[in-house]
């Protein structure tokens, strides 16, 4: 493949739809390559919007809409980072000739939890713990009856956490329905799956890259969720050599079945040697961000590197590291972060602000990793130096920011009597 300068007519150009953390880093990587950049997402003020050479604000469900952009913008590819995409366009896109990252079969089947389960479990023979799909209440409480609790409840299309519930009394069984079916909703969608929980030692990410040199892995990364979020992950997870086979083994299955270049996130439980099938995406993951510094090299070269059809080197830990996430604890149109001098005088530590535009309840705002020669002092580090941040979000304009050096209430130091 050959490409020419970005904004010039030889440019090589790449439409994201989903500007949030992960396209940020996405737009930057591809930008060290020479290619043009052009961010999408259903909001302004985007993380990935700040770094792209354009950027669009639409409805990515809506097909006209897409539709346009595309025609406006000509791509050569299309990466989505959000489930929240219009698949029949996508597909439309490619036959065209536009190559949709990893392949848009694959885009339409991981933004269906149900479609990409039964590719999983019942074409490969994965294995997974029970669930169910369901489309009414009635359906819903008879299901959660036969299955027994704790189950998990969430909205049928994959949503990033979002109308996700952990169900461990009968009482709570409406407002999880409520939840999930209105998170549906919001992505056009009206189906709820009820998952038995699995009784899990741990649960890792399996990043598994595709590329034109063959199928590679990084080290299993291990994940630890709040409600509705990640809030910690490490690499490397350590686990069985019978569990990381068989993980190597679902992971190449279901990338073969799935096919088309690029990362695929594939996320499973362990429980001593046994492992099951999570869920699986097609791109760089949230909780790879640790592979910034833990790899050689981090999840979106890989993914760049992969989608370019470039060779993929061997992909090598570097070093234990881990990562915390800082989330904002209520909603607000003004965020100001402190505390970052000390959450960096802690050894190793390195900073990511997305710079989003507002806060929600529990909304990812930054991350903090940090390195360590043993996995724990790593954990401890991230956690110790994400708890330095401290953020206050507010609805009325804060002042303005302080210089370095600057303090809070200090008295002009020439002030008279
Ligand atoms: N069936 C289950 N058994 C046990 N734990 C589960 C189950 N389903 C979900 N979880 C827990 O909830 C987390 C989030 O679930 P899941 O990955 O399906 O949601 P998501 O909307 O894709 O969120 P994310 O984008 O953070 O991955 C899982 O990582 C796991 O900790
Ligand atoms: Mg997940």
């Amino acid at each position: 493949m050959t490409w020419g300068t970005p904004l010039k007519q030889n440019a090589l150009r790449i439409l994201l739809l989903g500007s949030g953390e992960l396209g940020k880093e996405m737009v930057i990587e591809l930008q060290r390559h020479g290619i043009e950049t052009i961010a999408a997402d259903s909001s302004g003020g985007a993380p990935a919007h700040a770094v792209a050479h354009r950027h669009h604000i639409i409805d990515m469900f809506d097909p006209e809409a897409l539709q346009h952009v595309i025609g406006q913008e000509r791509p050569h590819f299309i990466l989505t980072e959000v489930e929240t995409v219009n698949v029949d366009v996508l597909a439309q896109a490619e036959a065209a000739g536009i190559r949709v990252v990893p392949n848009s079969r694959t885009v339409a089947l991981t933004l269906n939890r149900e479609s990409i389960r039964r590719l999983a479990v019942e074409e490969l023979g994965i294995p997974a713990g029970p669930a169910r799909t369901v489309s009414s209440y009635d359906a819903f409480q008879e299901t959660i009856t036969q299955m027994g609790l704790p189950c998990f409840v969430k909205p049928a299309s994959s949503a990033h956490g979002q109308g996700l519930t952990l169900v461990t009394h009968s009482g709570e069984t409406a407002a999880a329905w409520n939840c999930a079916a209105q998170a549906s909703r919001r992505n056009h969608a009206s189906q709820v799956i009820i998952e038995k929980a699995v009784d899990f030692d741990f649960e890792i990410t399996l990043l598994a890259v595709n590329a034109v040199n063959g199928l590679h892995f990084c080290e299993p990364i291990g994940h630890q969720h709040r409600p509705g979020s990640y809030c910690q992950s490490w690499q490397p997870q350590s686990m069985s050599a019978a569990a990381l086979g068989k993980a190597h083994d679902y992971a190449e299955k279901i990338v073969r079945a799935l096919g088309g270049h690029g990362v695929f996130s594939v996320e499973l439980f362990i429980k001593g040697d046994q492992v099951w099938f999570s869920e699986v995406s097609a791109r760089p993951h949230d909780t790879g961000y640790v592979t910034q510094l833990s790899q050689n090299i981090n999840q979106f070269a890989l993914h760049v590197r992969a989608m370019l059809d470039l060779p993929v080197p061997e992909i090598k830990l570097i070093r234990p590291s881990a990562c915390a996430v800082i989330l904002a604890e209520r909603p607000g149109q003004f965020i100001t972060y402190s505390g970052m001098d000390e959450a960096l005088a802690i050894p190793e530590a390195r900073l990511r602000i997305f710079g989003k535009p507002n806060a929600r309840l529990h909304r990812r705002l930054g991350l903090v990793m940090a390195g360590a020669d043993t996995i724990e002092t790593a954990c401890k580090r991230a956690c110790e130096a994400a708890s330095k941040i401290t953020l206050s979000i507010t609805d009325d304009p804060p002042g303005p920011c302080r210089e370095p050096g600057e303090r809070e209430n200090t008295q002009p130091s020439n002030a008279g009597p």
